[in-house]
């Protein structure tokens, strides 16, 4: 978010991303050491943003991210990550840009607290990437009609 806002508007965006690449600088929210294709988190993110962003009376910020996201796919053939638009959904949803990190890192807590609990049970190295084993095919009942 430092740098869209510091980017400012759409006019500016191309040449800003331009010279950020000559000076091999990374640009925020572009490349993943595991994506190397779109984050399929990012299509739903993208949307999302774009009709926060109108709403809210600030699409310049949508207008700045699709232009770095032409130039970095043509130049660098990168894609976007899932911080990518979050960071403009926080924004002009008012929260903090300090607060950008905590929110990201809360929605993890559950799965960090698995993992440390199963690592305490087997102290093996955890591989995210392993095959899951557990029961296939289970239901799932919305929130709203569980008792
Ligand atoms: C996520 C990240 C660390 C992955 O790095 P990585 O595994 O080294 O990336 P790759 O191996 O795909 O890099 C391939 C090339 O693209 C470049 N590249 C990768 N991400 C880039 C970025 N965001 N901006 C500019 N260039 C980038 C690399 O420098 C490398 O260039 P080279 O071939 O000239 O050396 C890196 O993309 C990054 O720092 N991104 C920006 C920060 C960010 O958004 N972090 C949150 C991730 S969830």
């Amino acid at each position: 978010m430092k740098m869209l806002i510091e980017i400012g508007t759409p006019e500016r965006a191309e040449t800003w991303v331009r010279a950020a690449l000559a000076q091999k600088k990374k640009v925020m929210g572009f490349g993943h050491r595991v994506y190397r294709t779109e984050d399929p988190r990012a299509a739903h993110l993208r949307r999302m943003s774009e009709e926060l962003a109108r709403k809210a009376g600030q699409p310049h910020w949508f207008a700045i991210q699709q232009t770095l996201e032409d130039v970095m796919r043509r130049e660098k053939g990168l894609y976007c990550n899932v911080d990518f638009y979050s960071a403009s959904m926080y924004y002009v949803m008012g929260i903090p840009l300090d607060l950008y990190t905590p929110i990201f890192a809360i929605s993890r807590v559950s799965g960090w607290c698995a993992h440390v609990l199963e690592q305490h049970a087997d102290n093996r190295l955890i591989r995210p990437r392993a095959d899951y084993v557990g029961a296939m095919n289970r239901t799932w009942t919305p929130l709203i009609r569980r008792s």
